[in-house]
């Protein structure tokens, strides 16, 4: 088969083709992919494991998470209208469905480079303006705007990571997956879409003991606690039946947090762990056991200090009350040399940031002996878009 042109596929020619082609060519991987990719046992092979693009949910959130990942923020031109938007989604979903699958899309000039799909995930999700450009503002969650002020930490927040109307995190064990990957889906976009930021992030490959954790690059282990994401916290990350044509959806807060290692490097040992309530070589809190043994919040020493310093960053972050609880996806970032160069693009997933996330923040705003050596620079709020149906593309009831 020839590829049509780019403009043909942008231009909408022929798109009632695409979206049959679509679904005949992406459920190659089988069923059991996406489930299988959950909790990924030590050693995994990480090679070409495919997904299949259909179902409630989209890939990219409950993956135990890939090596590398990338987040492109794009804005909607002013030219762009609502069924440019939607013939955008189409095409992305149809892409996506290719690539997830280990095929080039229909346009792509480098196929090979598609067929490793090294655990590709591609999340596709939006922001208040891309419910306005539709006219569609009343469907939109309530909680999609962008976090409230956090004055104590928030002094250096920079509008050049603020929200937008549209964000793709592309995540994969290859850096060159992708990139490909994101060059793909920005030339599909064409004019329909500008690029407003990019964020690229990286953490250990997956074969650690505990699926979620990796060294952060102040050489913590990062993702003790989290959210089970196979069923029983579902809650905690998806949007339910209640949400309507949102069910299946999540929250995606990127937190852009710079590291300063000039600072932290003159930080001895104690001062470090005692920030974090947990040891710095096996993650485990300083009241003893594993990585995974509970604190003991209550414990003293020989003085009667709490052993968990009030202030640590483990003891604020805890939940409080039973729903202010997320997934945290964070990947370190060193994209320079300059002062704000290295850091976490700290990423969380939640089924409402502004009830589960913000109570959270707002504590570790007002006193976490973190904040000594981290600040905030970029702070955005998405909505990922439920996944699609089978022959559907992405946000498709929007568009009845
Ligand atoms: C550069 C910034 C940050 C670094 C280096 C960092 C690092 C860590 C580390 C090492 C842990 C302990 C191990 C674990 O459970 O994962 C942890 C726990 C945690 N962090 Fe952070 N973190 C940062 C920012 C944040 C932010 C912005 C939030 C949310 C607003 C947050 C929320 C949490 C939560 C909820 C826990 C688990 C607490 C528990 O229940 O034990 N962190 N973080």
């Amino acid at each position: 088969m020839s590829a049509p042109s780019r403009r043909a596929v942008i231009g909408g020619a022929g798109l009632a083709g695409l979206s049959g082609l679509a679904l005949a060519g992406c459920g190659r991987s089988g069923e059991g992919d996406a489930k299988a990719a959950n909790g990924d046992p030590p050693g995994v092979a990480v090679t070409a494991r495919a997904r299949e693009f259909h179902g409630a949910r989209q890939h990219g959130i409950a993956d135990a998470p890939q090596a590398h990942a990338v987040w492109v923020a794009f804005s909607l031109p002013k030219a762009v209208r609502r069924d440019d938007v939607r013939r955008l989604l189409t095409v992305w979903s149809d892409d996506i469905a290719r690539l997830t699958a280990g095929s080039g899309t229909l346009t792509d000039q480098e196929p090979e480079l598609a067929e490793m799909v090294h655990r590709l995930t591609v999340t596709v999700a939006v922001g208040p303006g891309f419910f306005e450009r539709i006219g569609a503002s009343a469907k939109a969650p309530s909680w999609l705007k962008p976090l409230p002020r956090f004055d104590q930490i928030d002094g250096r927040l920079d509008d050049r990571w603020a929200g937008t109307d549209l964000c793709l995190q592309i995540a994969a064990e290859s850096a060159a997956t992708v990139s490909h990957t994101q060059r793909q889906l920005i030339t599909a976009a064409g004019r329909l879409a500008k690029v407003e930021w990019v964020q690229r992030g990286f953490r250990e490959p997956v074969a650690q003991p505990h699926w979620g954790s990796m060294r952060n690059l102040f050489g913590q282990k990062d993702g003790t606690v989290n959210p089970v994401v196979d069923g029983e916290d579902d809650a905690v990350i998806w949007a339910g039946d209640d949400a309507g044509w949102f069910a299946g959806g999540s929250a995606m807060v990127i937190r852009r947090i710079v590291m300063d290692m000039d600072s932290w490097d003159r930080a001895d040992r104690y001062s470090r762990e005692n920030a974090m309530g947990r040891r710095l070589d096996n993650g485990a809190p300083l009241t003893g056991g594993d990585e995974m043994t509970p604190p003991d919040l209550l414990a003293k020493d020989d003085l009667g200090f709490p052993v968990i310093d009030n202030g640590a960053h483990m003891r604020r972050a805890m939940p409080r009350a039973p729903h202010e609880r997320f997934l945290r996806r964070p990947y370190s970032y060193d994209d320079s040399t300059d002062p704000d160069g290295t850091g976490l693009v700290f990423v969380a997933f939640c089924a409402d940031p502004v009830r589960q996330f913000v109570p959270v923040q707002r504590r570790l705003a007002q006193a976490d002996l973190l904040n000594l050596w981290t600040y905030p620079i970029g702070s955005a709020v998405y909505a990922v878009l439920p996944g699609a149906a089978d022959g559907e593309y992405l946000g498709q009831s929007l568009f009845a």
